[in-house]
């Protein structure tokens, strides 16, 4: 297609979805940054933002018919020694035989951090970042378990070459080389409150990550499921980059998974008391759920069992594993998305940068704890809150560095004195 050609029913598509803007600065533009801009919207699937605004924005609160309710959970700190040492063994052997991998969710934005560059790469402790630190954790394993476990790291589209050059200039922080492969997830343009998709430069349209939920298709699009399957890979993991104590490499958790049969486990915390800003396991429509923080009723989340606990008090963490034929199944179908009003510059109908000083835009975001709907049963374990949840989300305050880095300490410490 020639460049006229191109411009043409670029016009087409931006009229067709009432996004004529995009065109605006056009003919100010050099030859290069034309194309680029065109290139955008030929690529941008105009029709499912369109969809997304009137579908996620506009309908609001639609789940008023769900019927929630509690669901069973298994609590570590209440299983039976020997019990824990059979099932154990069984995670044991499994580890041992490669049938582990491990996935590292990396491609988030880290606004509220606001770390210049990759979150993985912010130094908790001097020159100790939460990538190393993660690795440090999955060196331990492989050397207690006398093996190596592949380790895949999802970056965004933005994020993708700094996190490797980090890597690089790290030496892989030891890890071995060819263990470690980064794939890129997928993004979405951001709209304003009235459905405009948002320029970032004149020839440049805002787009963000499209939610950690985007990592199943990921995994699908990349050919790394394909990977693992001829590895032999049977569990995987998937967590955040953000928790410094995340413990990616559990026989027990696998041991139980196996023993309970299920494609899907998560590990939950107790919930530190009704208001904290968690989202919490529950059965939706007889299916195993999280229910956000954001969406929970009052009168659900203050609920409390005859013992005083907390009847939806299992926090999801972002601790989750999933059978390889899972996702094989499930992946490629998309998850629902769910819409985020960011704080975002855009340029004006003057071509001016605008700098944000309240949340102006839209992004739109799937979850990845939306697939454990697509399970009958999962299983939920319980661990302790010490022991294994330490998150780096805010600049100050809870969920800080500070927090974190207080929590690593400490749980390190406790681990040195066994
Ligand atoms: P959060 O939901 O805490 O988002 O991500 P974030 O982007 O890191 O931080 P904020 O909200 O902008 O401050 C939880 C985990 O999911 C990953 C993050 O990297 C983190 O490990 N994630 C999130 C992705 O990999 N991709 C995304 O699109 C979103």
């Amino acid at each position: 297609m020639n460049e006229i050609e191109s411009y043409n029913q670029a016009k087409k598509i931006v009229e067709e979805y009432n996004q004529e803007h995009l065109l605006e600065f056009y003919e100010r533009l050099s030859k290069e940054k034309q194309n680029e801009l065109l290139k955008q919207i030929h690529e941008i699937d105009f029709k499912q933002i369109q969809d997304l605004y009137e579908t996620v924005i506009k309908k609001a609160n639609t789940s008023q018919d769900d019927v929630i309710e509690p669901i069973a959970y298994i609590d570590k700190a209440k299983i039976e020694p020997e019990e824990k040492k059979r099932l154990q063994d069984i995670g044991i052997e499994k580890i041992k035989q490669k049938k582990l991998a491990v996935v590292t969710m990396a491609g988030g934005q880290g606004t509220r951090l606001g770390h210049n560059g990759p979150k993985g790469t912010y130094e908790l402790f001097p020159e100790k970042s939460l990538f190393s630190i993660l690795c440090e954790t999955l060196k331990e394993a492989c050397k207690k378990y006398s093996t190596i476990i592949p380790w895949y790291i999802m970056t965004s589209e933005e994020n993708y070459e700094d996190t490797i050059r980090f890597f690089e200039k790290n030496n892989y922080f030891e890890y071995s080389k060819n263990e470690i492969c980064f794939f890129k997830q997928g993004k979405l343009p951001m709209i304003n409150k009235q459905g405009k998709v948002i320029l970032e430069e004149q020839w440049k349209i805002k787009q963000a990550s499209d939610g950690n939920g985007s990592i199943f298709i990921s995994l699908l699009k990349n050919g790394i499921i394909e990977d693992m399957k001829e590895k032999g890979i049977e569990w995987i993991f998937i967590g955040g980059v953000d928790n410094c104590l995340v413990q990616m490499v559990d026989a027990l958790f696998i041991g139980l998974s196996e023993e309970k049969h299920v494609l899907a486990s998560a590990k939950s915390l107790v919930k530190a008391n009704p208001k904290e800003k968690v989202g919490v396991f529950c059965k939706k429509n007889g299916k195993p759920s999280v229910i956000e923080y954001s969406e929970i009723p009052e009168q659900l989340a203050e609920a409390r069992d005859e013992n005083g606990e907390l009847i939806y008090g299992e926090s999801h963490i972002i601790c989750n594993m999933f059978h390889i034929n899972l996702i094989e199944k499930e992946g490629w179908k998309n998850l629902k998305y769910h819409a985020a009003l960011k704080k975002s510059n855009y340029i004006n109908s003057k071509g001016e940068n605008v700098e944000a000083t309240e949340p102006n835009s839209y992004k739109f975001e799937s979850f990845i704890f939306d697939m454990f709907e697509r399970v009958d049963n999962m299983l939920i374990m319980r661990v302790k809150r010490e022991e294994e949840f330490a998150p780096v989300k805010n600049k100050e305050g809870a969920d800080s560095p500070e927090t974190a880095r207080k929590l690593y300490l400490n749980k390190n410490r406790k681990t040195e004195t066994l």
